[in-house]
Protein backbone atom coordinates (compact mmCIF):
# COMPACT_ATOMS: atom_id res chain seq x y z
CA UNK A 1 0.00 0.00 0.00
CA UNK A 2 1.15 3.67 -0.58
CA UNK A 3 -0.02 6.39 1.05
CA UNK A 4 1.11 10.18 0.61
CA UNK A 5 -0.12 12.76 2.77
CA UNK A 6 1.38 16.04 3.26
CA UNK A 7 1.21 18.77 5.71
CA UNK A 8 1.41 18.41 9.94
CA UNK A 9 1.32 14.86 11.00
CA UNK A 10 2.12 13.15 7.11
CA UNK A 11 5.82 12.31 8.78
CA UNK A 12 3.64 10.28 11.41
CA UNK A 13 2.54 7.87 8.99
CA UNK A 14 5.43 5.31 9.71
CA UNK A 15 4.00 2.08 11.11
CA UNK A 16 0.89 1.69 8.57
CA UNK A 17 -0.40 -2.13 8.17
CA UNK A 18 -2.78 -3.58 5.67
CA UNK A 19 -5.66 -4.88 7.21
CA UNK A 20 -8.39 -7.25 5.62
CA UNK A 21 -10.51 -5.66 2.82
CA UNK A 22 -13.78 -3.66 3.88
CA UNK A 23 -17.12 -3.28 2.01
CA UNK A 24 -16.78 0.81 1.88
CA UNK A 25 -13.59 1.38 -0.99
CA UNK A 26 -13.58 4.60 0.62
CA UNK A 27 -13.44 2.98 4.09
CA UNK A 28 -10.64 0.03 2.56
CA UNK A 29 -8.34 3.22 1.09
CA UNK A 30 -7.43 3.92 4.53
CA UNK A 31 -8.12 1.18 6.88
CA UNK A 32 -4.98 0.86 8.68
CA UNK A 33 -4.35 0.02 11.88
CA UNK A 34 -1.43 2.13 13.80
CA UNK A 35 0.40 2.06 17.13
CA UNK A 36 -0.51 4.28 19.53
CA UNK A 37 2.74 6.34 19.37
CA UNK A 38 2.49 6.59 15.61
CA UNK A 39 -1.45 8.21 15.82
CA UNK A 40 -2.31 11.06 13.78
CA UNK A 41 -3.97 14.44 14.97
CA UNK A 42 -7.26 13.07 15.28
CA UNK A 43 -9.66 13.84 11.97
CA UNK A 44 -6.17 13.07 9.74
CA UNK A 45 -6.74 9.60 8.65
CA UNK A 46 -10.73 9.81 8.07
CA UNK A 47 -10.34 11.76 4.55
CA UNK A 48 -9.44 9.63 2.02
CA UNK A 49 -9.75 11.93 -0.88
CA UNK A 50 -9.10 15.54 -1.28
CA UNK A 51 -11.36 18.22 0.33
CA UNK A 52 -13.92 19.19 -1.76
CA UNK A 53 -14.90 22.78 -2.40
CA UNK A 54 -18.36 24.69 -3.25
CA UNK A 55 -19.25 27.84 -3.81
CA UNK A 56 -22.95 27.35 -5.39
CA UNK A 57 -26.10 25.86 -3.21
CA UNK A 58 -26.62 23.63 -6.27
CA UNK A 59 -22.92 21.83 -5.83
CA UNK A 60 -23.46 21.57 -2.03
CA UNK A 61 -26.95 20.07 -2.08
CA UNK A 62 -25.83 17.48 -4.68
CA UNK A 63 -22.81 16.59 -2.91
CA UNK A 64 -25.04 16.55 0.37
CA UNK A 65 -28.00 14.06 -1.40
CA UNK A 66 -25.08 12.09 -2.39
CA UNK A 67 -23.92 11.53 1.31
CA UNK A 68 -27.34 11.07 2.62
CA UNK A 69 -28.11 8.67 -0.26
CA UNK A 70 -25.49 6.42 1.53
CA UNK A 71 -26.70 6.94 4.90
CA UNK A 72 -23.61 8.86 5.98
CA UNK A 73 -23.98 10.78 9.44
CA UNK A 74 -23.02 14.53 8.76
CA UNK A 75 -21.45 16.86 10.86
CA UNK A 76 -21.52 20.06 10.04
CA UNK A 77 -18.92 23.25 11.70
CA UNK A 78 -19.79 26.69 10.34
CA UNK A 79 -17.13 29.45 10.98
CA UNK A 80 -16.46 32.59 9.45
CA UNK A 81 -12.27 31.88 8.78
CA UNK A 82 -9.48 33.14 9.24
CA UNK A 83 -9.12 30.16 11.02
CA UNK A 84 -7.29 28.80 13.90
CA UNK A 85 -6.60 25.88 16.13
CA UNK A 86 -10.03 26.25 18.08
CA UNK A 87 -11.70 25.86 14.29
CA UNK A 88 -9.69 22.95 14.05
CA UNK A 89 -10.45 21.71 17.06
CA UNK A 90 -13.99 22.11 16.37
CA UNK A 91 -13.43 19.64 12.52
CA UNK A 92 -12.16 16.71 15.17
CA UNK A 93 -14.79 16.68 17.42
CA UNK A 94 -16.93 16.91 14.50
CA UNK A 95 -15.18 13.32 13.15
CA UNK A 96 -15.91 11.89 16.25
CA UNK A 97 -20.10 12.62 16.08
CA UNK A 98 -20.04 12.07 11.94
CA UNK A 99 -18.61 9.77 9.31
CA UNK A 100 -18.01 12.99 6.90
CA UNK A 101 -17.39 16.40 8.48
CA UNK A 102 -18.87 19.65 5.91
CA UNK A 103 -16.90 23.22 7.14
CA UNK A 104 -18.22 26.18 6.25
CA UNK A 105 -16.79 29.81 5.36
CA UNK A 106 -18.93 32.85 5.51
CA UNK A 107 -18.43 36.24 6.66
CA UNK A 108 -22.01 36.84 7.15
CA UNK A 109 -23.29 40.57 6.80
CA UNK A 110 -26.28 40.26 8.33
CA UNK A 111 -24.16 39.67 11.93
CA UNK A 112 -22.30 42.35 11.81
CA UNK A 113 -23.56 46.70 12.78
CA UNK A 114 -22.88 49.55 11.38
CA UNK A 115 -19.15 50.77 11.57
CA UNK A 116 -18.22 47.17 13.07
CA UNK A 117 -15.22 45.02 10.90
CA UNK A 118 -17.53 43.11 8.12
CA UNK A 119 -15.28 44.94 5.16
CA UNK A 120 -11.67 44.13 7.27
CA UNK A 121 -12.78 41.00 8.54
CA UNK A 122 -9.55 38.77 7.65
CA UNK A 123 -10.70 37.14 4.43
CA UNK A 124 -7.64 34.07 4.05
CA UNK A 125 -9.25 31.69 2.52
CA UNK A 126 -6.31 29.25 0.21
CA UNK A 127 -4.56 29.13 3.76
CA UNK A 128 -8.09 28.06 5.62
CA UNK A 129 -8.36 25.38 2.97
CA UNK A 130 -4.72 24.28 3.85
CA UNK A 131 -5.24 23.74 7.48
CA UNK A 132 -9.01 22.38 6.52
CA UNK A 133 -7.67 19.79 4.59
CA UNK A 134 -4.89 19.26 7.30
CA UNK A 135 -7.65 18.02 9.32
CA UNK A 136 -9.86 15.39 6.99
CA UNK A 137 -12.58 17.79 5.89
CA UNK A 138 -14.89 16.41 3.26
CA UNK A 139 -16.34 19.20 2.08
CA UNK A 140 -16.31 23.25 2.50
CA UNK A 141 -19.09 25.26 1.43
CA UNK A 142 -17.65 28.73 1.11
CA UNK A 143 -20.26 30.97 -0.37
CA UNK A 144 -20.11 34.74 -1.86
CA UNK A 145 -22.62 36.78 -0.13
CA UNK A 146 -24.85 36.82 -3.35
CA UNK A 147 -25.43 33.35 -2.97
CA UNK A 148 -26.55 33.01 0.58
CA UNK A 149 -28.90 36.60 0.33
CA UNK A 150 -29.75 36.75 -3.57
CA UNK A 151 -32.03 39.25 -3.00
CA UNK A 152 -29.68 41.61 -0.53
CA UNK A 153 -28.77 40.82 3.02
CA UNK A 154 -31.45 42.99 4.42
CA UNK A 155 -33.22 39.84 3.41
CA UNK A 156 -37.19 39.32 4.25
CA UNK A 157 -37.29 36.43 6.15
CA UNK A 158 -35.23 36.39 9.38
CA UNK A 159 -34.71 34.37 12.49
CA UNK A 160 -35.04 35.71 15.94
CA UNK A 161 -34.31 34.65 19.34
CA UNK A 162 -35.58 37.66 21.08
CA UNK A 163 -35.35 37.07 25.17
CA UNK A 164 -31.23 35.94 24.65
CA UNK A 165 -30.36 38.21 21.84
CA UNK A 166 -31.31 41.06 23.38
CA UNK A 167 -29.22 40.97 27.00
CA UNK A 168 -24.85 40.68 26.99
CA UNK A 169 -23.72 41.05 23.89
CA UNK A 170 -26.76 41.46 22.05
CA UNK A 171 -27.55 44.80 23.85
CA UNK A 172 -24.26 46.22 22.56
CA UNK A 173 -24.71 44.88 19.51
CA UNK A 174 -28.47 44.94 18.25
CA UNK A 175 -29.35 42.73 15.33
CA UNK A 176 -25.95 40.39 16.20
CA UNK A 177 -27.71 37.53 17.08
CA UNK A 178 -30.43 37.79 14.98
CA UNK A 179 -27.85 37.80 11.68
CA UNK A 180 -26.69 34.87 13.86
CA UNK A 181 -29.82 33.12 14.02
CA UNK A 182 -30.52 33.53 10.58
CA UNK A 183 -27.41 32.12 8.87
CA UNK A 184 -26.96 29.21 11.05
CA UNK A 185 -30.93 28.59 10.32
CA UNK A 186 -29.84 28.34 6.34
CA UNK A 187 -26.91 26.75 6.53
CA UNK A 188 -29.07 23.75 9.01
CA UNK A 189 -31.47 24.13 6.00
CA UNK A 190 -28.77 23.68 3.22
CA UNK A 191 -26.60 21.16 4.53
CA UNK A 192 -28.90 19.27 6.63
CA UNK A 193 -26.01 17.91 9.18
CA UNK A 194 -26.86 15.18 11.73
CA UNK A 195 -24.75 16.83 14.17
CA UNK A 196 -23.15 21.16 14.39
CA UNK A 197 -20.41 21.86 16.12
CA UNK A 198 -19.87 24.96 17.92
CA UNK A 199 -17.74 26.52 19.98
CA UNK A 200 -18.36 27.28 24.19
CA UNK A 201 -15.97 30.40 23.86
CA UNK A 202 -19.51 32.11 22.06
CA UNK A 203 -21.31 31.29 24.87
CA UNK A 204 -24.26 33.98 24.53
CA UNK A 205 -24.22 32.24 20.91
CA UNK A 206 -24.14 28.58 21.48
CA UNK A 207 -27.22 29.24 23.76
CA UNK A 208 -29.03 31.14 20.92
CA UNK A 209 -28.23 28.16 18.95
CA UNK A 210 -29.32 25.43 20.73
CA UNK A 211 -32.60 27.34 21.82
CA UNK A 212 -33.06 27.77 17.88
CA UNK A 213 -32.52 24.14 16.88
CA UNK A 214 -34.96 23.44 19.84
CA UNK A 215 -37.68 25.85 19.08
CA UNK A 216 -37.46 25.58 15.29
CA UNK A 217 -37.69 21.31 15.98
CA UNK A 218 -34.23 20.48 13.89
CA UNK A 219 -33.39 17.30 14.02
CA UNK A 220 -29.86 18.27 14.76
CA UNK A 221 -27.68 17.46 17.58
CA UNK A 222 -25.73 20.64 19.50
CA UNK A 223 -22.18 19.78 20.04
CA UNK A 224 -20.69 22.15 22.49
CA UNK A 225 -16.85 22.34 22.66
CA UNK A 226 -14.59 23.71 25.26
CA UNK A 227 -12.66 27.05 25.15
CA UNK A 228 -9.51 26.35 23.28
CA UNK A 229 -6.76 28.56 24.60
CA UNK A 230 -3.50 29.97 24.05
CA UNK A 231 -0.87 28.87 26.86
CA UNK A 232 -1.07 32.19 28.26
CA UNK A 233 -5.24 31.47 28.99
CA UNK A 234 -6.31 33.84 26.03
CA UNK A 235 -9.10 32.35 23.92
CA UNK A 236 -8.18 32.13 20.74
CA UNK A 237 -10.35 34.22 17.89
CA UNK A 238 -9.83 35.45 14.92
CA UNK A 239 -10.04 38.90 16.06
CA UNK A 240 -6.79 38.15 17.87
CA UNK A 241 -4.71 39.17 15.02
CA UNK A 242 -6.28 42.67 15.31
CA UNK A 243 -3.78 43.41 19.00
CA UNK A 244 -0.45 44.64 18.40
CA UNK A 245 2.24 43.42 20.72
CA UNK A 246 1.86 44.66 23.71
CA UNK A 247 -1.82 44.43 23.65
CA UNK A 248 -1.17 40.85 22.58
CA UNK A 249 1.03 40.75 26.18
CA UNK A 250 -1.75 42.42 28.22
CA UNK A 251 -4.96 40.23 26.59
CA UNK A 252 -4.89 37.66 28.45
CA UNK A 253 -6.07 39.43 31.77
CA UNK A 254 -9.72 39.23 30.75
CA UNK A 255 -9.36 35.69 31.56
CA UNK A 256 -7.36 35.99 34.49
CA UNK A 257 -10.06 38.36 35.71
CA UNK A 258 -13.04 35.89 34.91
CA UNK A 259 -10.97 33.44 36.64
CA UNK A 260 -10.76 35.63 39.92
CA UNK A 261 -14.81 36.12 39.77
CA UNK A 262 -15.07 32.33 39.82
CA UNK A 263 -12.74 31.85 43.12
CA UNK A 264 -14.61 34.55 44.63
CA UNK A 265 -18.18 32.68 43.74
CA UNK A 266 -16.74 29.43 44.67
CA UNK A 267 -15.13 30.79 47.76
CA UNK A 268 -19.03 31.80 48.69
CA UNK A 269 -19.10 35.42 47.36
CA UNK A 270 -23.07 36.47 46.88
CA UNK A 271 -22.76 39.98 45.96
CA UNK A 272 -22.92 40.12 42.31
CA UNK A 273 -23.29 43.50 41.59
CA UNK A 274 -19.80 43.94 43.14
CA UNK A 275 -18.44 41.26 41.50
CA UNK A 276 -18.69 42.35 38.26
CA UNK A 277 -18.09 45.90 39.20
CA UNK A 278 -15.05 44.87 40.62
CA UNK A 279 -14.26 42.68 37.39
CA UNK A 280 -15.17 45.69 35.12
CA UNK A 281 -12.46 47.89 37.63
CA UNK A 282 -9.28 45.76 36.58
CA UNK A 283 -10.48 45.18 33.29
CA UNK A 284 -10.18 49.41 33.29
CA UNK A 285 -7.04 49.60 35.24
CA UNK A 286 -5.28 46.67 32.63
CA UNK A 287 -6.09 48.86 29.53
CA UNK A 288 -9.50 47.92 28.39
CA UNK A 289 -12.55 49.30 27.67
CA UNK A 290 -14.61 47.06 29.49
CA UNK A 291 -18.64 46.58 27.84
CA UNK A 292 -19.75 44.36 30.31
CA UNK A 293 -18.84 41.61 33.21
CA UNK A 294 -21.60 39.60 33.94
CA UNK A 295 -22.08 36.62 36.41
CA UNK A 296 -25.21 34.69 35.39
CA UNK A 297 -27.08 31.28 35.45
CA UNK A 298 -25.56 28.62 32.77
CA UNK A 299 -28.47 27.03 31.73
CA UNK A 300 -30.37 29.79 30.30
CA UNK A 301 -28.54 33.04 30.89
CA UNK A 302 -31.08 34.84 33.30
CA UNK A 303 -29.80 36.61 36.73
CA UNK A 304 -28.59 34.06 39.13
CA UNK A 305 -30.82 33.53 42.07
CA UNK A 306 -29.13 32.30 45.34
CA UNK A 307 -30.45 28.70 44.36
CA UNK A 308 -28.26 28.26 41.56
CA UNK A 309 -25.13 26.40 41.67
CA UNK A 310 -24.35 26.30 37.95
CA UNK A 311 -22.96 29.96 36.99
CA UNK A 312 -21.22 31.49 34.26
CA UNK A 313 -19.33 34.89 34.52
CA UNK A 314 -19.22 36.52 30.80
CA UNK A 315 -17.08 39.22 29.98
CA UNK A 316 -16.51 41.72 26.43
CA UNK A 317 -14.25 44.13 26.46
CA UNK A 318 -12.22 46.31 23.97
CA UNK A 319 -8.45 45.87 23.84
CA UNK A 320 -7.16 48.72 21.09
CA UNK A 321 -9.20 47.67 18.14
CA UNK A 322 -9.82 44.39 19.35
CA UNK A 323 -13.02 43.19 20.94
CA UNK A 324 -12.57 40.38 23.10
CA UNK A 325 -15.47 38.28 24.67
CA UNK A 326 -14.39 35.02 26.92
CA UNK A 327 -16.55 33.19 29.56
CA UNK A 328 -15.83 31.43 32.17
CA UNK A 329 -18.56 28.36 33.84
CA UNK A 330 -18.46 28.15 37.83
CA UNK A 331 -19.95 25.35 39.85
CA UNK A 332 -20.34 27.10 43.58
CA UNK A 333 -21.74 25.55 46.90
CA UNK A 334 -24.95 26.67 46.99
CA UNK A 335 -24.84 29.47 49.20
CA UNK A 336 -27.21 29.78 52.40
CA UNK A 337 -28.46 33.14 52.03
CA UNK A 338 -27.64 36.63 50.38
CA UNK A 339 -28.66 37.94 46.96
P1 LIG B 1 -16.27 32.14 14.05
O1 LIG B 1 -15.96 33.29 14.94
O2 LIG B 1 -15.41 31.89 12.87
O3 LIG B 1 -16.29 30.85 14.94
C1 LIG B 1 -16.64 29.61 14.38
C2 LIG B 1 -16.81 28.61 15.49
O4 LIG B 1 -15.56 28.48 16.19
C3 LIG B 1 -17.85 29.07 16.55
O5 LIG B 1 -18.63 27.95 16.95
C4 LIG B 1 -16.97 29.56 17.68
O6 LIG B 1 -17.59 29.49 18.95
C5 LIG B 1 -15.80 28.60 17.58
N1 LIG B 1 -14.61 29.14 18.25
C6 LIG B 1 -13.95 30.28 17.96
N2 LIG B 1 -12.93 30.46 18.83
C7 LIG B 1 -12.97 29.42 19.70
C8 LIG B 1 -12.19 29.04 20.83
N3 LIG B 1 -11.15 29.75 21.26
N4 LIG B 1 -12.51 27.89 21.47
C9 LIG B 1 -13.55 27.12 21.05
N5 LIG B 1 -14.33 27.45 19.99
C10 LIG B 1 -14.04 28.58 19.32
O7 LIG B 1 -18.90 32.13 15.45
C11 LIG B 1 -18.89 32.39 14.25
O8 LIG B 1 -17.77 32.28 13.48
C12 LIG B 1 -20.13 32.83 13.51
O9 LIG B 1 -20.93 33.60 14.35
C13 LIG B 1 -20.94 31.66 12.92
C14 LIG B 1 -21.45 30.69 13.99
C15 LIG B 1 -20.09 30.89 11.89
C16 LIG B 1 -22.19 32.21 12.17
O10 LIG B 1 -21.82 33.12 11.20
Amino acid sequence: MSVTRHGPGAERYIGLRRLPPCPSPRLNEFRVSLSAEFAPPPGLLHNAQPMLTVKTISELRHWIARQRGTHRRIALVPTMGALHQAHLRLVDVAHEHADCVVASIFVNPLQFGAGEDFESYPRVLSEDVSLLESRGTDLLFAPQVTEVYPHGAQCAARVDVPALSTILCGAVRPGHFGGVATVVTKLFNLVQPHVAVFGQKDYQQLAVIRCLTDELNFPVEIVGVPTVREADGLAMSSRNRYLSAPERVRAPVLYAVLQQVGQRLREGAVNMADLQQEAVKRLEQAGFRPEYASIRRAGDLAEPTVADAALVVLAAAWLGRARLIDNLVVERVKPESGT
